[in-house]
C-alpha cells in the first residue's frame, strides 16, 4: 500500500505522515529531507545553483535515503537552498529514482509506505492507493513554522517572507511544480487542529482499507 501526502511548507505534512505511519504501520519517507540533505552539501561546498549546476548534480548522486537521518536539515536557510536546487530537472531525476525505489521496495516488516513531499501524488507515485493534499493560508503556515523554530533565529516577518518566496518557486517551477493530483483528497488545515487534520486523513485511509476488504471478500 502506498500513501502520499503533498502540500506547501507548514501545511502539516510531517505531523500527519508521522501519525498515519504509526497508526497503519507504514514505512515513512519525508522526501523534502533528500533535497535538504543535498542543499546542506551545496551550502557547505559554497556552490551557487546558478553557476555550479554540474557540481550540484555530482553531489546529488551521492545522496541516499540514509542522508535524511542527519541533524541540521530543518533550518529555513537549508530549506530555501533546497527549493532552489529542486528546480533542476537533472537533480530531480536522481532524487526521484531514490524515492521510487523506496516506494516500490519491500516494506516489510511494515504494511506499506507513506511518502510526503511536493510531487509524490503527481510524479513519484501517480499509482498510489491514497493521495492526500494539505493546504493552509500562508499566514497560518508561517506562524506554525515560526513556532517550530527550526533552530534559526528569524523573526516572524522574515520566516513569512522566505516561505512565500519558497512557495512561489515551488509552485511555478517548470518541472514537477507543487500541485494536487486530480484524485487527491484535499484538506484545508487553516482552521483545523492537528488532531482534526489527522483524523480526517485517517478517514481517507480507512475508506481505502474498507474498499480493499470489500474487493477481497
Ligand atoms: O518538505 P520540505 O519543506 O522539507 O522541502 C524542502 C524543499 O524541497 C521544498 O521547498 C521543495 O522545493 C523541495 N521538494 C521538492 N519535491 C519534494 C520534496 C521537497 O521539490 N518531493
Amino acid at each position: 500500500m502506498i500513501i502520499t501526502i503533498d502540500g506547501p511548507a507548514g501545511a502539516g505534512k510531517g505531523t500527519v505522515a508521522r501519525f498515519l505511519a504509526e497508526k497503519y504501520n507504514l514505512k515513512k519517507l519525508d522526501t523534502g529531507l533528500l533535497y535538504r540533505a543535498l542543499a546542506k552539501e551545496v551550502i557547505a561546498s559554497n556552490l551557487d545553483p546558478q553557476t555550479h549546476a554540474t557540481e550540484i548534480v555530482a553531489l546529488a548522486r551521492q545522496i541516499s535515503i540514509e542522508s535524511t537521518n542527519q541533524e541540521d536539515l530543518r533550518t529555513e536557510i537549508v530549506a530555501n537552498m533546497a527549493s532552489k536546487i529542486a528546480s533542476s530537472p537533472e537533480v530531480r531525476k536522481i532524487l526521484n529514482q531514490l524515492q521510487r525505489d523506496f516506494a516500490h521496495g519491500d516494506p516489510s516488516p511494515f504494511k506499506g509506505v507513506i511518502l510526503d513531499g511536493r510531487d509524490i501524488g503527481t510524479v513519484i507515485c501517480p499509482e498510489a492507493d491514497c493521495k492526500i493534499f494539505l493546504t493552509a493560508s500562508s499566514e497560518v503556515r508561517a506562524m506554525r513554522r515560526n513556532k517550530e523554530g527550526g533552530g534559526t533565529p528569524h523573526s516572524h516577518g522574515e520566516i513569512s517572507k522566505i516561505m512565500v518566496e519558497r512557495d512561489t518557486r515551488d509552485q511555478n517551477r517548470k518541472v514537477a511544480p507543487l500541485s494536487a493530483a486530480e484524485n487527491a483528497h484535499i484538506i484545508d488545515t487553516t482552521h483545523l487542529t492537528i488532531d482534526e487534520v489527522c483524523s480526517r486523513a485517517a478517514y481517507y485511509v480507512d475508506q481505502l482499507y474498507l474498499k480493499k476488504k470489500n474487493i477481497n471478500s
